[in-house]
């Protein structure tokens, strides 16, 4: 008698698993879930004809029921399982990060070249016993010019075409008065050696060889008996050092209203050695800077006294000095921010 209810029951677990099988969903398999095996489910109705099997055949039915429900059971959880699968291989797939790409490079950015030659000749001076000072860019009257020596109205003032704030204040025209700075600052140290880079200005139009911005280092050494030969044997060191041990340097008188004597100094061409070039205008020398003994007055403005102490000075220029060190031939390059300059250092 059974025998009815046990075929409805075998017919609706192969058509749940058929079912099963098919389901695209986890909400399709729900939906199974419920139509089956749910409390007004195909089960629950099949069992409604419970009441017409025979009291001994009821036992093996309802584990025939208990059964079909379990297996209907793992097969939806097989199917959920493999759904599951398939939706996080699909998510792999489109979400895939090829690593294998090159990446985008950050562009690493390199020290200036002003700033790359200013270290280098900071490191040869560190090297001679030199510390290095700073002072103010801003600077006034009095340091720029006063204290070395230029009067108010004296001539010498002429060549430093100077950018006037007011006229107690004005742009550096040069890094001198770091001279006067870092005496002040030491005095009464022996021996004062430092040197003093830093940004100067001059109303110059742009040129080839003048920029109204550029970058000077400084030399000050102030001690007991301190002569030229010291000024010089300093300077023809730094020369060989900066420019290889072939180079040679030559002393030509100048004026300076801070330094007495005074004198400008050449190097041998660092392009053709010094037989002459287009690069030395054929003379075999360029010049890379100035210097002399400092005048009494500074040592006095200083806080030295000019009877006992004696020191010697000298003011060159970086960008020049990294013109003839890299044979550039214009200065406003140094400035004028274009990468393609500036990437080759
Ligand atoms: N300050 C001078 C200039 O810029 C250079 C210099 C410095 C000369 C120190 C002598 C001594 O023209």
């Amino acid at each position: 008698m059974g025998d009815g209810l046990r075929h409805d029951l075998d017919a609706l677990r192969k058509e749940a698993g058929l079912a099963v099988e098919r389901a695209e969903s986890l909400e399709a398999l729900e939906e199974i879930r419920v139509r089956y095996l749910g409390r007004k489910g195909m089960l629950t109705r099949a069992l409604r004809g419970m009441g017409g099997v025979p009291e001994a055949d009821r036992p093996a039915i309802g584990r025939l029921a208990n059964d079909t429900r379990d297996e209907i059971e793992r097969l939806l959880g097989e199917r959920r399982d493999g759904l599951g699968r398939m939706a996080m291989s699909k998510r792999l797939l489109e979400e895939a990060v090829d690593v294998t790409l090159p990446g985008i490079p950050a562009r690493v950015g390199t020290k200036h070249v002003v700033q790359q030659v200013l270290e280098e000749i900071e490191d040869v001076f560190i090297g001679m016993g030199f510390e290095i000072e700073e002072g103010p860019e801003v600077e006034t009257d009095y340091y720029n010019f006063i204290a070395l020596n230029f009067p108010k109205d004296h001539p010498a003032r002429d060549m430093q075409a100077t950018f006037v704030v007011n006229p107690e204040i004005v742009l550096r025209t040069h890094t001198s008065p770091v001279q006067v700075r870092g005496m002040l600052k030491r005095k009464p140290r022996l021996p004062l050696r430092l040197i003093a880079p830093g940004r100067c200005y001059r109303r110059d139009p742009a040129d080839a060889t003048h920029s109204p911005v550029f970058t000077q280092v400084e030399g000050l050494a102030v001690d007991v008996g301190v002569s030229m030969g010291d000024l010089k044997g300093t300077l023809a060191e730094f020369a060989r050092r900066m420019y290889g041990p072939m180079t040679r340097t030559r002393f030509r008188p100048s004026y300076f209203p801070f330094t007495e004597p005074s004198a400008e100094v050449d190097v041998s061409c660092t392009v053709c050695g010094g037989s002459g070039c287009g690069v030395c205008g054929g003379t075999g020398w360029l010049e890379i800077l100035g210097s002399g003994m400092v005048h009494p007055h500074v040592l006095e403005n200083g806080g030295y006294d000019p009877g006992k102490v004696t020191g010697f000075a000298f003011g060159m220029g970086v960008e020049r000095i990294a013109m003839l060190k890299y044979g550039i031939d214009d200065i406003r390059l140094f400035h004028g921010g274009d990468l393609r300059f500036l990437r080759q250092f």
